[in-house]
């Protein structure tokens, strides 16, 4: 009689397992008070530079900020902004055109970049990425750079 006795103190553990979770939430704090009107909406973290978007995108732009968004902004931040602990800002002196030509971009993603700037470690290749998703990419980051006076 292996089976039922399994299946009762399967039981058990799912009506513990409720009682915990109904438990939890009786007792959860309330944020309501505490969260100034001003604060990120759930999810959203705080990007290293605070950036400008532009209000409309072109086409290629817009290619470009989907692709940004997959493949960049886990490190780079989703606005450009940056992440601590994770990535640099793009929208940064330091990667104006003047400094960083757009064949920067295109290295850095086919070959990844060594640490020199910053101290977030190496940047990996970004595995799979096209050119065409690159030039699209460029587009954004430029648009972008632009919108935030990095020219
Ligand atoms: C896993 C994290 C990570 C991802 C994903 C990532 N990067 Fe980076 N990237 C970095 C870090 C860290 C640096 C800074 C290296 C330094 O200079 O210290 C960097 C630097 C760069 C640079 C400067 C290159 C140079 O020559 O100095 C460019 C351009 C860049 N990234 C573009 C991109 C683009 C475009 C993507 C997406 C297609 C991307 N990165 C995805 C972490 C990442």
């Amino acid at each position: 009689m292996t089976r039922p006795s399994r299946s009762r103190s399967l039981l058990i553990i799912a009506a513990v397992a409720v009682a915990a979770a109904v438990l939890g939430w009786m007792t959860r704090p309330d944020t309501r008070l505490a969260a100034a009107p001003s604060a990120p909406a759930a999810g959203a973290f705080a990007e290293m530079v605070a950036v400008t978007l532009p209000e409309r995108l072109e086409p290629a732009e817009q290619r470009g900020q989907a692709v940004f968004s997959a493949r960049c902004a886990e490190c780079h931040g989703p606005n450009l902004g940056g992440i601590d602990g994770s990535g640099p800002p793009l929208v940064h002196k330091y990667y104006e055109p003047g400094h960083h030509a757009d064949m920067a971009f295109v290295l850095a993603a086919a070959n990844g970049v060594s640490a020199h700037h910053w101290s977030f470690g190496d940047m990996p290749p970004v595995e799979g990425i096209t050119r065409a998703e690159l030039i699209d990419v460029i587009a954004y980051v430029r648009r972008v750079q632009r919108e935030n006076g990095i020219f």
